[in-house]
């Protein structure tokens, strides 16, 4: 599948405030500055996500509506910023967690995570919650292009072996970088093959 039209919808600064919707809605979601803006644009092949070398950029629920309205996806504010205020990063996680919960057309979470750090404690733990409430995810490796293909395949690697304690059977892993476009393919025949299901 391709995305030919992809339209900002709205910003909510509330979940129970950002519109319904009764088609599937995918959501962008990991720590600040991995890439959610980046992924959700490439995805689009159109800058319709604002991007910044600044963690903290998106700090609302921001709604896209994708090929006419069959689906919606979501770029989240990240999470676990050290720089952030203690305020804030109280207030993004009770926005993340309150939409995650109650939002009734989110049909799967992707987690980006960026490839070229250690598994990270608040990645685990959110990864984790989200199985503890039964949401659907899947784990989206972010900037691939900014390793070389050694490295890249051995921190995939260590990182499915430490999901593998937490995880019987593991989620869909997509490897991305959103320079390159690689992974882009995959998360969109992805969302396409669920929307399907759906349907059915
Ligand atoms: P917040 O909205 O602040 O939580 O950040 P975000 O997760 O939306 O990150 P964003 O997409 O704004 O990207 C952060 C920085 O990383 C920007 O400078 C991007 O250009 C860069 N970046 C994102 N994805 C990639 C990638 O795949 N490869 C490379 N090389 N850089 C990337
Ligand atoms: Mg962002």
């Amino acid at each position: 599948m391709k995305i030919n039209e992809a339209q900002f919808v709205t910003s909510s600064a509330d979940a129970a405030k950002a519109p319904a919707v009764t088609v599937p809605e995918y959501a962008f979601i990991g720590r600040s500055n991995v890439g959610k803006s980046s992924l959700i644009n490439a995805l689009c092949r159109h800058k319709i996500a604002k991007t910044s070398q600044t963690p903290g950029k998106t700090q609302l629920i921001n709604l896209f509506r994708i090929n006419g309205g069959q689906w919606y996806l979501v770029d989240l504010p990240g999470y676990g910023y050290a720089k952030t205020s203690k305020v804030q990063r109280a207030e993004f996680s009770k926005l993340i967690t309150s939409y995650i919960l109650t939002r009734k057309s989110l049909t799967t979470v992707f987690v980006l995570v960026d490839v070229r750090h250690e598994p990270l404690k608040s990645d685990l733990e959110f990864i984790a919650w989200l199985g503890e409430n039964g949401i659907p995810l899947a784990i989206c490796f972010t900037k691939a292009d900014k390793l070389t293909r050694g490295v890249l395949t051995r921190n995939v690697a260590a990182y499915k072996k430490v999901l593998q304690e937490q995880w019987e059977e593991l989620p869909p892993i997509f490897v991305t970088s959103s320079s390159t476009g690689a992974g882009t393919e995959e998360i969109l025949d992805y969302i396409e093959n669920t929307n399907k299901e759906l349907s059915l």
